[in-house]
Formats: C-alpha cells, sequence, structure tokens
C-alpha cells in the first residue's frame, strides 16, 4: 500500500530532526560576552569555554559585543538564529537590570531562553593605591571631603559597577562622578593607573590586583568574608551595614532554539562547572558555583523571572536611568 504523501514527509521531517539531535553541534559555538576582554564576564567565560567545548567536541569561541551596559552584546543573541550556535553569557545587570533601564528593543524573558546558572560573586570596594584611607571609614570620610572630584568607574549605564556605585553614593550620602568605560576590564586598567579613583567593583574582577598589590581593597559586600580574601573586612564589618549586593551569572540561548541544543549546552555547562580546573580558577576569584540541582535550564528560568520581578520595580523607584 502507498503512503500517504503527508506521512512520509512526517517521516522526513522526522528523521531530518533526529540527525540534527545527534550531530549538534557540526561547527565552532560563539558566546557572546556583552563587556570588554579582560572583565569578569569575559574572564569566566574564557575558563568556561575549554572544558565546554571538550563536551561539546566544537569550539567555543569567546566573542566581545560591547557597549550600552552591555545590552548591544545580549540583543545580538537575542535576536540571533535560535540554532544553538550563539549563546549567550551574562549577570544580573545584563540580564535583569538593563530591561528596567534601557528601552531595549529585544525582551529579556521573551526572547531568551536559560540555559544554565553559573554562580555569583560580591562587590569590592577597591580604590587606586595612592588614596590616603587605610580603610572602610577613612575612605568613606576622603569620598566625603573630596566628593566633586571622585571618579568612580564603571562598565556603562545600567552595569553591575554602576548601580553598586551608584547604592554606595546614596549609602554614604555624597555625590560622585562615574566614568563609563566597555567593560569593568578597561576601567581596572585606570584604576591601576591612578587614572580613576574607585570602583565598587566585581571581587572576580579586583582579586588578582588586590593580591599583587596595585589596587587597594576596603570591603566585601556580603554578610560574611569570603574563603578566596579572608582578610577583606565585610561591609558590616567595615562600619557601611547591610550594603549588600552580589551578582549571580547564566547563560542563554535565542528563543526557539532547538530543546536537544538547549539540553547539550546544559550538559556543557555543568560539565564546565564539575572540572576542577575552572572550579578552583573561579574560586580563587571569589566566585562561588550554584549548587548542581540550580544548574538546570528550569531553575534559570524561575529564578530570572523571580528578579525580574523583584528589581525592575526597585530599580525605577530609585530612579537609575541611562544619562
Ligand atoms: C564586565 O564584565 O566588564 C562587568 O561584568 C561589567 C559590570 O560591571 O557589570
Amino acid at each position: 500500500m502507498r503512503r500517504p504523501i503527508h506521512s512520509v514527509a512526517l517521516v522526513a521531517a522526522l528523521a531530518a530532526a533526529s540527525a540534527s539531535a545527534q550531530t549538534y553541534p557540526t561547527r565552532p559555538i560563539t558566546m557572546v560576552v556583552p563587556f570588554a576582554a579582560g572583565g569578569p564576564v569575559d574572564t569566566v567565560a574564557r575558563i568556561l569555554s575549554a572544558p565546554m567545548a571538550k563536551s561539546l567536541g566544537q569550539t567555543v569561541v569567546v566573542d566581545n559585543t560591547v557597549g550600552a551596559g552591555g545590552s548591544l552584546g545580549v540583543g545580538r543573541v537575542a535576536r540571533a538564529a535560535p540554532d544553538g550556535y550563539t549563546v549567550s553569557i551574562g549577570h544580573w545587570s545584563t540580564h535583569v537590570v538593563n530591561g528596567a533601564v534601557y528601552a531595549l528593543n529585544y525582551d529579556l524573558l521573551k526572547d531568551l531562553e536559560p540555559v544554565a546558572m553559573i554562580g555569583g560573586n560580591s562587590m569590592l570596594v577597591v580604590s587606586k593605591t595612592a588614596v590616603p584611607a587605610k580603610n572602610l571609614g577613612e575612605l568613606i570620610a576622603w569620598v566625603k571631603a573630596n566628593q566633586a572630584k571622585v571618579n568612580v568607574g564603571t562598565a556603562g549605564p545600567g552595569s553591575g559597577t554602576h548601580v553598586s556605585g551608584v547604592y554606595f553614593q546614596n549609602a554614604i550620602g555624597a555625590k560622585l562622578q562615574f566614568i563609563p568605560y566597555k567593560g569593568t576590564g578597561p576601567a581596572m586598567q585606570d584604576l591601576i593607573g591612578g587614572r580613576i579613583d574607585l570602583i565598587v567593583d566585581q571581587m572576580s574582577n579586583s582579586m588578582p590586583q588586590v593580591r599583587g598589590g596595585k589596587i587597594r581593597a576596603y570591603a566585601i559586600t556580603a554578610k560574611t568574608r569570603s574563603p578566596a580574601a579572608p582578610d577583606i573586612p565585610t561591609v558590616d564589618e567595615a562600619g557601611l551595614a547591610g550594603f549588600h549586593m552580589s551578582i549571580w551569572y547564566g547563560t542563554w540561548v535565542p528563543r526557539g532554539t532547538p530543546k536537544d541544543a538547549a539540553t547539550k549546552l546544559n550538559g556543557a555547562v555543568v560539565t564546565a562547572l564539575a572540572d576542577e580546573s575552572a572550579r578552583k580558577r573561579l574560586g580563587d576569584l571569589g566566585l562561588e558555583i550554584v549548587p548542581r540541582e540550580q544548574q538546570t535550564r528550569e531553575a534559570l528560568a524561575a529564578h530570572h523571572r523571580a528578579e525580574v520581578e523583584k528589581w525592575w520595580p526597585m530599580i525605577r523607584a530609585a530612579g537609575i536611568k541611562v544619562e
């Protein structure tokens, strides 16, 4: 008996889908970092890319598409072909805050699908070494006395460093000058060079320079000290009680990406996060990896939505805007 035409087409489509499921990925995958090279997102992407490539059997190419607080790089992925070959890596500011401070031409929740949550890190209040303060109390006094000329580096409007800097100036009752960069990689170079005074920076970005004596750290924005920097006091210990902030990281693909590709990518991130060398490198920078049960696609979807619902009203009420 002859098979009806539509069932032949269906069988062919299923065969093609199953072939693609078996073979993905067949070419390099691009992981889009929305900030400059040398900064914290770039560092996390580069640490994870090698073990991810090993588990996927394809190169993972890190691409820095920068500008507008990371919103350009995320937008590039939101509009990319949903084929599993373009991945967005970012964090609380790029995937939550930006939706409240920019008029984005994409929807952070509807145009992206979760791959995996990675982990997070607290901020460090850091200054150039020439600042004449030896602890957070002295730093705050110096900042307030010199506020008209204190320059604070940020990774652009809406970035983690910008929101933290605004939070810091409000917490100490000062008005500071924010200097935007394309990421905290280049901002850090200017802090080391003494061209800016302060950054309220992700710990992972500052720690190598703190250890090298190139910048000075005053406090960590966490309730407890970090095992990666046990000598740095918490903000509560150092005199700025309750100034807590931490930035969580995740990975996403464009909405409509085949489930098998998103699932394989999730498996690659999970494998990378279990890799001993990657864990050590992230841990040394003060990045805490989320427990295995939070590395699922579902956990990231729920967390992402909850963070949008929590922060958008707060950010809008605080009046944090793109200037
Ligand atoms: C970066 O990678 O440069 C930072 O994550 C930017 C930021 O402060 O949000």
